[in-house]
Parts: C-alpha cells; structure tokens; sequence
C-alpha cells in the first residue's frame, strides 16, 4: 500500500471529488482526516472507510475561517502526531457573466477556494516544518488556464491557487514539502452538475472534450497519489492536468 500509516487531511472530502480522493487515500493505508462543513456527509465517508478496515476521522471544518483551519490542523496534529500530507480541495462555485459578478459573490468564492487553500497550507506548513518533510496538493481547475463563459470569478480563486502552489513550492523547499496542483477538467460531481443547469454552458464545456465525455471523480486518485506519494519528491510547484485532452487540444 502506497500510503500505509501516513496522516493526510482532505479538505473538501465529504463528496464529490474530495470524497473519492479521501476513500481511496484511505485504501491505499493513509489514516484521512476529512475536513468540510457537511457535517452529515463527512460522518459517512468516515463511516465508510472506518467500516471497510480503513482510518479516518471528520473534523468539522470552514476552511474560510482562519481559526477553524489552524484548529483542524493543529487537532490532526495533536491527535496523530504529524501530518503527512494536505489536499486543498474544498471549494464552491458560482456562475455569473464578468459584468454582473458582484462583490458577495466575488468574495465568497475567493474566501472558501482562495483564502481556505492559503490558511490550511499556513497552518500544515508550520507542522511540516517540524518534520522537515511533507506534501500539499492544491485542487486548481482547467478555468485556471483557459477560460470558459460564466466563471471567471470561480477561475479566478483558482488560478490564484495556482499562484499559491508555485509559491510555497519555492519558500517550502528547504523543508523538505513538496508542493504542487492538480488541475481537474469538468468532472461529474455536484459541483459540475450545477454548472451544467446551463444549456449553453453544458454544450460549450461538453462538446470540446476530445475523450467525449466528463471526467469521473475516481479519475483524478492517480494524480493526487503520485504528488501524496514518494514517487514525486523530486517534483515541486508543478500543476498535472487531468482533462480528457481539452487543454491540447486549444
Ligand atoms: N467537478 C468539476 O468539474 C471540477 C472541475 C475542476 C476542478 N474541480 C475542483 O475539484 C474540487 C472538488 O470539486 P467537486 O466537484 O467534488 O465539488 P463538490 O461541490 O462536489 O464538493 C465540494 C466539497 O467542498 C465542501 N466545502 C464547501 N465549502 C467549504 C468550506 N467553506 N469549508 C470546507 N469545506 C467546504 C463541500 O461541503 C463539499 O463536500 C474543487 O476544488 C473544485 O474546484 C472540480
């Protein structure tokens, strides 16, 4: 097993995406701490895992609050010793042309996508630096690189999540983290489903995926696993897209 007895945090991972990554972190021997606000979902992805001979612990969690990610931090910590890894993946989305995004709407998403992935990294970096040694692996989108109509505000807390990742890449490497980006293409989860209430969006995003279709959630383990794993201690600041060939193909 890949990750036998590592301690890894999935923010985000009481559904969708997130729950996948935290199931199959967990097959592969990591004890997962899995920090959300969906209190209900995240109990039964523990359930779950705990049920199949795994390890994990919910830990009620809104990334957008500073005190509430140093606290899951600090807790994983206490409770487990260290912390091997941190996936940032928590996030919400909104749709709305560039010229009517408002202020809330703007700030909402920059402060659960942008401001959660800064402060759980804030607060694992300060663990990690203890260990001289860890992983962050921040969930950007393809919206990061290339635009799609609609969600600018929602691409522009990721592309600042890619912004962050080469960041700490290079002010974390004499501690031994590693840090790096994965960048999902649309995949179906709620999060996409809710996009795709648009005709004319489902159309745009659809239509132009080489591989024809969406992307599955367990489709995106491999790449978190390669950057969890020791198979990427050479790799830092890095983004892998996983998009069913969108982005070679513009
Ligand atoms: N689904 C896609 O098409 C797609 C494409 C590109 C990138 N992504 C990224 O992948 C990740 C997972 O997406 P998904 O489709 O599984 O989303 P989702 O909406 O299904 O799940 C998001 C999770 O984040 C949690 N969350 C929301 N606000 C939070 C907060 N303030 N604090 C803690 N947890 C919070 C939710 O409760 C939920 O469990 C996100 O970072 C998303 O931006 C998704």
């Amino acid at each position: 097993m890949r990750m036998q007895d590592k301690i890894v945090i999935v923010t985000g991972g009481s559904q969708g995406i997130g729950k996948e990554y935290s199931l199959g972190l967990a097959r592969e021997g990591a004890t997962v701490i899995i920090a959300d606000v969906d209190e209900k979902k995240g109990q039964e992805v523990a359930k779950l895992i705990n049920e199949a001979k795994g390890k994990a612990i919910f830990i009620k969690t809104d990334v957008s609050k500073k005190s509430d990610a140093f606290d899951m931090v600090q807790k994983t910590a206490n409770t487990f010793g260290r912390l091997d890894v941190l996936v940032n993946n928590a996030a919400i989305l909104e749709s709305e042309p560039v010229c009517e995004i408002s202020e809330t709407m703007w700030d909402k998403q920059m402060a659960v996508n942008t401001k959660g992935t800064l402060f759980c990294s804030q607060a694992a970096a300060a663990v990690m630096k203890k260990q001289n040694r860890g992983k962050i692996i921040n969930i950007s989108s393809i919206g990061a690189l290339a635009a799609q109509p609609g969600l600018c505000a929602y691409h522009s807390t990721k592309a600042a999540v890619l912004t962050i990742t080469r960041s700490l890449a290079l002010e974390l490497v004499k501690w031994n983290i590693q840090v790096n980006a994965v960048v999902p293409g649309t995949t179906d989860t709620g999060m996409a489903a809710r996009a795709m209430l648009d005709e004319s969006f489902k159309k745009q995003v659809v239509d132009p995926i080489p591989m024809g279709r969406l992307g599955k959630p367990e489709e995106l383990l491999g790449a978190v696993l390669y950057f969890a794993t020791d198979d990427s201690n050479y790799c830092t600041g890095q983004t892998l897209v996983v998009d069913g060939g969108v982005l070679a193909a513009c």
